[in-house]
């Protein structure tokens, strides 16, 4: 018999990733998602590239009742991985109570129902937007948790401390992974980032203005203090970042986890900027972007890479795929998504 695994937000970008890694392990996965932010076809794309179909469920976590309903009908569930949140830094500046409706009172009423159906294995699918605008870097799981610089970071913050709270009183058992800038796409090009509308992150912005989708790329900013003037970020494969995901869910189903709280960073420990992302595209693709330098995006920190010291030597993992690979792949999902040849 399978052992059974929830992932909400199960159709979004990590989410779709990490479902295939955990079928390719072995594990039976439920999808729960709103398809708010992500599509329906993803099942499709999944089901391409490792022959099961997940069950699905669209539920919005913020319909408690919903939630309850479709939980008690998968009690046999061991674990879950908690990725459904909303995730753009400088939409949750506009938006703000978006973001708290969904990423804080979504997982309350996840973290509630999970209790009452006594599962209490989670991993949660966290931010590196919760340091704030670190002093030292690279940030390690000990940096201080400074003043989120968004309102996206602040209800990562909060998600964490609600399980925090809940280990502390032993009501769940939690792995908190703290990502740093996913990106890329599945080698098979089945799946990758599919942003709604207009995307908020840099990597899909540059394929679609390479795709022609996208007029030309506004870099938001190079008056910072970094060597180009552009933000540093720690950009990771989001094949890399789905496999760690794995590794917690066994870590936790096999109570090899040392505390009920467990908290890592995932990232390469390489910084990169805007402009040299920008430059590994160009590189691995032999396209010329159009981009210009625009204003300072409000939520933005200056610079932020990991130290991945702890996942690599508690875990067992590390990240293995560069930034050109990152680019080479979300750019093959790009021509595939855009009917390029
Ligand atoms: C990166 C840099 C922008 C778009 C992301 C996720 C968040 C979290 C951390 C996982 C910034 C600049 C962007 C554009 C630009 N990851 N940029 N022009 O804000 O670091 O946050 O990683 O949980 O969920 O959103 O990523 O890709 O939005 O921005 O110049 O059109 O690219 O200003 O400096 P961010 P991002």
């Amino acid at each position: 018999m399978k052992t059974k695994i929830l992932v909400t937000g199960g159709t979004g970008f990590i989410g779709s990733h990490t479902v295939v890694e955990l079928q390719n392990a072995g594990y039976d996965v439920v999808i729960i998602d709103n398809l708010s932010n992500s599509d329906i076809t993803v099942l499709d794309g999944i089901e391409k590239i490792t022959g099961i179909r997940p069950t699905f469920g669209q539920i919005d976590l913020t319909s408690k009742l919903d939630l309850e309903n479709f939980i008690g009908q998968h009690q046999d569930i061991k674990a879950v991985i908690h990725f459904a949140a909303f995730k753009a830094v400088g939409e949750s500046m506009l938006k703000p109570m978006m973001y708290y409706n969904n990423n804080v009172i979504g997982m309350v009423n996840l973290i509630d129902t999970l209790i009452n159906y006594k599962i209490n294995k989670i991993v949660f699918s966290s931010s590196c937007t919760v340091y704030g605008e670190a002093d030292d870097l690279p940030v390690t799981e000990n940096s201080e948790i400074k003043k989120a610089a968004s309102t996206y970071g602040f209800t990562k913050q909060i998600g964490e401390q609600i399980l925090i709270d809940a280990a502390r009183v032993g009501e769940m058992n939690a792995i908190t992974l703290r990502y740093f800038n996913p990106a890329g796409a599945h080698p098979t090009s089945h799946i990758g980032e599919l942003p709604i509308g207009v995307p908020n992150n840099l990597v899909p912005y540059i394929t679609q203005t390479a795709a022609g989708i996208r007029e030309i790329l506004t870099v938001n900013g190079n008056d910072y203090p970094t060597p180009d003037g552009t933000n540093i970020r720690d950009y990771i494969d989001v094949v890399d970042l789905s496999l760690a995901h794995v590794i917690a869910v066994k870590r936790l189903i096999e109570n090899k986890n040392l505390e009920m709280f467990e908290v890592f960073n995932l990232g390469t420990g390489k910084g990169s900027s805007v402009l040299e992302v920008i430059k590994s595209f160009e590189k691995v693709t032999g396209l010329k972007l159009n981009y210009k330098i625009g204003p300072r995006r409000e939520g933005d920190v200056i610079s932020i890479y990991s130290d991945t010291k702890k996942a690599n030597e508690v875990l067992g993992w590390k990240a293995n795929r560069s930034l050109d690979d990152m680019m080479l792949s979300a750019w093959n999902w790009q021509k595939k998504i855009s009917k390029l040849n």
